[in-house]
């Protein structure tokens, strides 16, 4: 069993999309929960693939921790009543939600379909709204609370995304606007903006083929560290917004992205002129 801190010892926390889409590495859903429960948290493992959920289970279990795996459709509001319920039913309360979910999609908007348009939305904001509808209840019953939003770099600089950019820019919104709601119920709202992390899903969009180690060099150089994050980056900042530690901040939008969003146009352009590109 892991050493533990019990940074949120006995908490009770919903992690939505705590599975990992397939690959090498671990996306972000998986290291947030096996972080809350490596330090004391009870986790439901929500997710549309119970198989997924089932191997972020595995890997808290074989820490010692406690985790369920509850199947759900978080677009849907009668699965995030269901949800919530869950929780409450097998751990006792509900303390912690961490709206992770979340998806990207390419494509400006003349190319963009309607459809894809509404999904973006579906899956990165209405999850928001729809899994805090039915947890900011039982919440605020108990006068307590930490929510924490999954936003994405996408939304505060152009990632070829639109969609997708303004859905994860209606987290933002969403986030501060619940901060103000439900303060003094005694629950705080966070997000947590990603920068170029890797993670099986991004991995497989951005550095697949033979320039993959190029790429990667790439991501590494575009920000002021030099080096590349992954999901246990975004983990442990979660980790801290959910946590009591974080008591007295709400309504903030934490980036973790090495300084990445900070670098201006010449400054990222002489730092990637100096990679040689790969021949052919
Ligand atoms: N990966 C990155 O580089 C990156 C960068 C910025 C922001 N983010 C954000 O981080 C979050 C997680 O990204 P990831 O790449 O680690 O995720 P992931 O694709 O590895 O995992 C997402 C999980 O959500 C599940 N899921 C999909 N639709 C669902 C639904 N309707 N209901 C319930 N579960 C569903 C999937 O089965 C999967 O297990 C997202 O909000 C994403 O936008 C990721």
């Amino acid at each position: 069993m892991k050493e533990r801190a019990g940074r949120v010892e006995n908490k009770v926390a919903i992690v939505t999309g705590a599975g990992s889409t397939p690959g090498p590495g671990v996306g972000t859903g998986k290291a947030i929960s096996v972080v809350l429960a490596r330090e004391g948290a009870k986790v439901l493992l929500v997710d549309i693939h119970p198989d997924r959920a089932e191997q972020t289970q595995r890997m808290i279990e074989d820490e010692g921790g406690k985790a369920k795996v509850f199947r759900a459709d978080v677009t849907r509001s009668d699965d995030c009543k269901a949800m919530v319920e869950a929780a409450v039913d097998t751990f006792g309360t509900l303390d912690i939600l961490v709206n992770n979910l979340g998806l990207a999609s390419f494509g400006n908007v003349v190319d963009l379909s309607e459809e894809e348009w509404q999904r973006a939305f579906d899956i990165n904001a209405r999850t928001v709204f729809l899994a805090s509808k039915h947890a900011i209840p039982v919440m605020a019953r108990k006068g307590s609370g930490a929510i924490v939003n999954l936003s994405s770099s996408s939304a505060v600089r152009a990632g070829g995304t639109v969609a997708y950019s303004a859905a994860k820019a209606g987290v933002i919104a969403m986030t501060t606007d619940m901060a103000f709601f439900h303060g003094r119920q005694g629950i705080r709202v966070n997000a947590v903006i990603p920068g170029m992390i890797n993670t099986p899903i991004a991995m497989s969009v951005l550095a697949a083929g033979p320039q993959t180690d190029y790429v990667n060099r790439l991501r590494a150089e575009s920000n002021m560290l030099g080096t590349q994050g992954d999901a246990w980056d975004i983990a442990w900042a979660t980790l801290f917004l959910a946590s009591d530690e974080a008591r007295w901040i709400t309504g903030v939008a934490l980036p973790v992205d090495a300084g990445q969003m900070k670098l201006g146009p010449l400054t990222m352009f002489n730092r990637l002129r100096e990679i040689p590109a790969p021949k052919g």
